[in-house]
């Protein structure tokens, strides 16, 4: 639909007239809407002249076992000092000089650079000031091991567990763990780097000379689209020639590997040559506006992230590829053991599958991090001491979200505020879509629909609640319209090879996109958010940034022209993935400078790259309401979580369709477990408030959002561990049970932290599901408390109102059971303490609070307790900084109480339960009324009504 206006291009005084045309074809095509992704707007590697070239590179040396990488360090080049390694390559087909530099960091990761010695001009190498949060430091601690005189290798980390080979010629690099390799770099020989160089110098490595002719079919092809190449009828014009970059990477003896996002596809990777379940083209990132897209498909998306684990059993292991330029990632698994494998991982005879991967880039240079682990949650830290951990958010932004595109007018916004009160359903954020705006002008209201947007949002404002308001970075171009006006007179636009300030087509018709990679651009849009700048916004109004790819109807793959020209003379080519976090960051940093003092942002953003989640929450595009787009939510909300991004969901209820009231009660409950949890419906479905369904499916949906509210301390307490662990929030079952094989390819059931198993029932009609209860382990029904009968894979019932949720035993849970409007409206509420025993009787939870607004829980203002149970004995311990009478957010819910505790797996019931403060000097010891239920499965026992403060340390006892 988007493509029919690509080639239209209209003369300044027609807009107007044009800009009506585009509605109504914009109209009658969404009423005709074909659902299917157009494949035919995207590239396939195929058609994607690097990726073609390396991938027959790779094809070359596979097919020929004599043939081996020409790449070699040059003797004596070698350098060692203060925790680098450097030297120099040479490419023995056309004798350029290449320097690497390999980083040993205190972080327990490592870090090889490859760079042209003498490039004809620099290559780009700006992703990392956009990824990482600064250079990581370098450790001291390493020692030479003595090898062979063609190998250089070290030992390195405070025990030297961790080390790395370098083989000099042809040059490989392998890092261990205790001796055994667990990723190889150039192990296949498919290291490429494509030189810069003169249209009339000597051409690339030469393919045509190879001696395996047979696999590439059509030599020449490999030559078309060097220097120039078309796709769709547009024409990317290359003035720097070929300059891709290749590299294999090698995780031997690990069969699974994840990461990459963003794809609709499967948390484990599939393979994408030679498998039999294969995938034809690579795993594509490059950030993409792909309209209706297919599930179970390696094709890009909206986001990017270029990172990668692996994991099985003793070790996982992961790389980051820091490069922002388009990107395919082949995967293959072979059975053969190149590596030793069997005898030093005690397989014995059996030869463990190894995953190799190959990684090709359009631009840049070789920027690869190796994050050696040993464990999943080491690798989350060390990734997340790397990119940053993922912001802490308003408490709000945790809560439910309703959105819709559009809610029409301030009525249509106070009906909807009422309604949710009429039926007793909790929200805390309404959204407005681009129809808010005057003419798509961001920044501006449709004052006939919204006169009084002040007023609108002090009104939900009283209520605790929030409105988000969206803000695209595509300008339309209108001399009258400030924004506009503004970036062209501070010369802030992205602009065409001969200097002209590029037009596209987007929402607004013809517009134009800030360069936001320029340092003046950030400052400018920070600006832009102050309360007087942007008129009619308020402290209760926040933002969504879309269409950040950049999205742009007239464009190649409907994105942005990749030789336009950014700040300091970069092409788009190089730095086209992170286009979506240079605006994320400029937004999210203009809503904390709007306050004095700082609050914390709440920024959606639909593009993505590695480090977005300093900058606030992703969604997964423009999904479907289909069985099949409920079900691929959750592989790929687990693998954004795994790549560092943990705040992140899919429309609830599916972007485009009607959904049927079961497959909405189905997506209520599945959201209900996502981090980030918003419905949100296209311009032409029908409206899908959950009142509108009736009874029972109202009370179903209702009843759900009602329990995410009574978990907000839970999933803040969460939101709490991952901005400061890098652990996601919702965890891959391999991740609970990193030595479980079953679990490894596992992307239908998962975990809320560690304590919470979920599995959405995502087929229609379906009432009933197989649930898989690893280790011999205690589970409890989270809705009934009852025990779970069995382990391992157990049928349970999963009639439409409920989702199959399960505690684990060993596990504390806080919550909240006095359900109010808006999450604000239960700050000062009691808590209640769900404790779920494990077979030896213990269990652990913890809870995190603070104001939810500001920045002051960074001064020691907030409250962390740890729960245990042990020995029949419940323990509330604090882990603050601050002790109470500094602590300001504590003496704010000083009268707060536990009012509640339940108690799941007592062997033996209590006679008397006595409770005490912990180091206190009054004689505070009393006796605590208790219950037991009549069908009590789980020898539950119930303590109401207690007088415990929830910022007093306690101890109960159950004698
Ligand atoms: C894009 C967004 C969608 C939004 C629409 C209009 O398609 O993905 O969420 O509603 O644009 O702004």
């Amino acid at each position: 639909m988007k493509l029919l206006f690509g080639n239209l291009k209209f003369s300044k005084e027609s807009v107007k007239t044009k800009f009506y045309l585009f509605y109504l074809l914009y109209f009658i095509v969404s009423a005709l809407v074909v659902t299917a992704v157009k494949r035919q707007d995207f590239k396939t590697c195929e058609q994607s002249s690097f990726c073609k070239r390396n991938r027959a590179y790779a094809d070359k040396l596979t097919a020929n076992h004599s043939l081996i990488s020409p790449y070699s360090v040059i003797q004596d080049s070698i350098i060692i000092k203060d925790g680098i390694i450097s030297g120099d390559l040479i490419n023995s087909e056309n004798n350029l000089i290449f320097i690497f530099e390999l980083h040993l960091l205190e972080i327990g990761a490592a870090r090889i650079r490859i760079n042209e010695k003498n490039p004809l001009k620099p290559r780009y190498d700006k992703a990392k000031d956009w990824a990482l949060i600064q250079d990581p430091s370098y450790t001291l601690e390493y020692t030479l091991i003595p090898s062979k005189p063609d190998v250089t290798s070290l030992s390195f980390g405070k025990e030297r567990k961790q080390a790395v080979s370098i083989y000099h010629s042809p040059f490989r690099v392998e890092f261990l763990v205790n001796d055994v390799p667990i990723i190889t770099l150039n192990d296949r020989g498919f290291l490429n780097i494509e030189h810069l160089r003169k249209q009339d110098a000597p051409g690339l490595v030469d393919q045509s000379n190879s001696e395996n002719d047979q696999v590439i079919e059509d030599e020449n092809d490999l030559d078309k689209g060097l220097w120039k190449e078309t796709f769709n009828g547009k024409e990317d014009s290359k003035p720097n020639g070929p300059e891709s970059i290749g590299l294999d990477i090698s995780f031997p003896g690990f069969s699974h590997v994840y990461g990459i996002p963003e794809h609709a596809s499967s948390l484990s990777l599939k393979e994408t040559r030679g498998g039999d379940d294969s995938y034809s083209d690579p795993y594509r990132l490059y950030n993409l506006d792909v309209f209706e897209y297919e599930v179970d498909n390696p094709m890009a998306l909206y986001g990017s992230i270029p990172f990668m684990m692996a994991h099985r059993k003793g070790a996982s292991a992961a790389v980051l590829w820091l490069n922002a330029a388009e990107t395919w990632i082949d995967i293959t698994k072979n059975k053969e053991d190149k590596h030793r494998l069997s005898s030093l991982l005690g397989f014995g005879k059996l030869t463990p599958t190894s995953t190799s991967t190959h990684w090709i880039s359009e631009s840049g240079v070789i920027d690869v991090f190796a994050f050696l682990g040993p464990t999943t949650s080491d690798i989350f830290y060390q990734y997340g001491l790397l990119t940053g951990f993922t912001a802490l958010p308003q408490s709000f932004a945790i809560a439910y979200h309703q959105c819709r595109w559009n809610y029409l007018n301030q009525e249509d916004v106070a009906e909807v505020d009422e309604s949710f009160d009429k039926y007793d359903i909790p929200y805390d954020v309404i959204w407005l879509d681009i129809e808010h705006t005057d003419g798509k002008k961001y920044f501006t209201w449709d004052t006939v629909k919204f006169p009084t947007p002040e007023k609108m949002q002090t009104n939900i404002g009283i209520k605790g609640r929030k409105m988000v308001t969206i803000v695209d970075p595509h300008i339309k171009i209108d001399d009258n319209y400030y924004i506009y006006k503004e970036a062209k007179d501070l010369d802030l636009f992205v602009k065409e090879p001969d200097g002209r300030i590029y037009d596209g087509w987007c929402w607004p018709g013809s517009s134009s996109w800030v360069d936001f990679t320029n340092p003046s651009a950030q400052e400018w849009l920070i600006k832009k958010f102050a309360f007087d700048q942007y008129k009619g916004s308020t402290e209760h109004l926040f933002t969504w940034n879309d269409m950040n790819e950049p999205s742009i109807f007239s464009g190649p793959e409907i994105t942005m022209p990749k030789d336009l020209i950014h700040h300091g003379g970069w092409e788009h080519r190089n730095l086209h993935n992170l286009y979506g976090i240079a605006y994320h960051s400029a937004t999210s940093k203009g809503l904390i400078n709007r306050s004095n003092p700082p609050r914390r942002p709440f920024v959606l953003s639909r593009a993505f790259f590695a480090g977005s989640q300093r900058y606030g929450a992703i969604w997964t595009g423009d999904n479907f309401a289909k069985w099949d787009h409920l079900a691929i939510a959750t592989p790929m909300l687990l693998t954004i979580g795994i790549s560092g991004l943990p705040f992140s969901g899919a429309d609830v209820g599916g972007f485009f369709g009607n959904p049927d009231t079961e497959l909405l009660v189905r997506w209520y409950q599945a959201g209900a477990f996502q981090p980030f949890f918003r419905a949100h419906a296209h311009i032409d479905t029908k409206r899908r408030e959950p009142w509108l369904f009736g009874d029972p499916y109202t009370g179903y949906i209702r009843d759900i959002i009602r329990e995410r509210y009574a978990l907000l301390p839970l999933w803040y307490t969460l939101f709490h561990e991952a901005s400061t662990t890098g652990m996601p929030i919702i965890r891959p079952m391999f991740t609970v049970y990193p030595e479980d094989e079953e679990t490894y390819a596992m992307d239908d059931q998962f975990f809320v932290g560690n304590s919470l198993l979920v599995k959405p029932i995502v087929n229609e009609g379906q009432t009933s599901t197989e649930v898989y209860f690893p280790g011999n382990e205690i589970f409890y029904d989270y809705f009934t408390l009852k025990k779970v009968q069995g382990s391992g894979k157990v049928q349970i019932e999963a009639p439409i109102n409920k989702i199959p949720v399960f505690l684990r035993g060993g596990n504390i849970i806080p919550k909240r059971q006095r359900i109010r409007r808006s999450s604000a409206a239960m700050r000062t509420d009691p808590f209640t303490l769900l404790v779920a025993l494990d077979k030896f009787g213990k269990a652990t939870g913890s809870l995190y609070l603070d104001d939810g607004e500001t920045y002051d829980y960074e001064k020691g203002h907030f409250i962390h307790l740890q729960f245990t149970f042990s020995k029949r004995k419940l323990i509330s311990k604090s882990l603050s900084v601050l002790n109470n009478d500094e602590n300001l957010y504590a003496q704010s819910i000083s009268s707060v109480r536990v009012e509640k505790i339940i108690v799941l797996g007592l062997d033996l019931k209590p006679k008397h339960i006595f409770a005490d403060c912990i180091d206190c000097s009054k004689n505070s010891k009393r006796e605590l009324q208790f219950g037991l239920p009549t069908t009590n499965l789980a020898n539950a026992v119930i303590i109401k009504g207690t007088d415990l403060l929830i910022t007093e340390e306690w101890v109960i006892e159950f004698s």
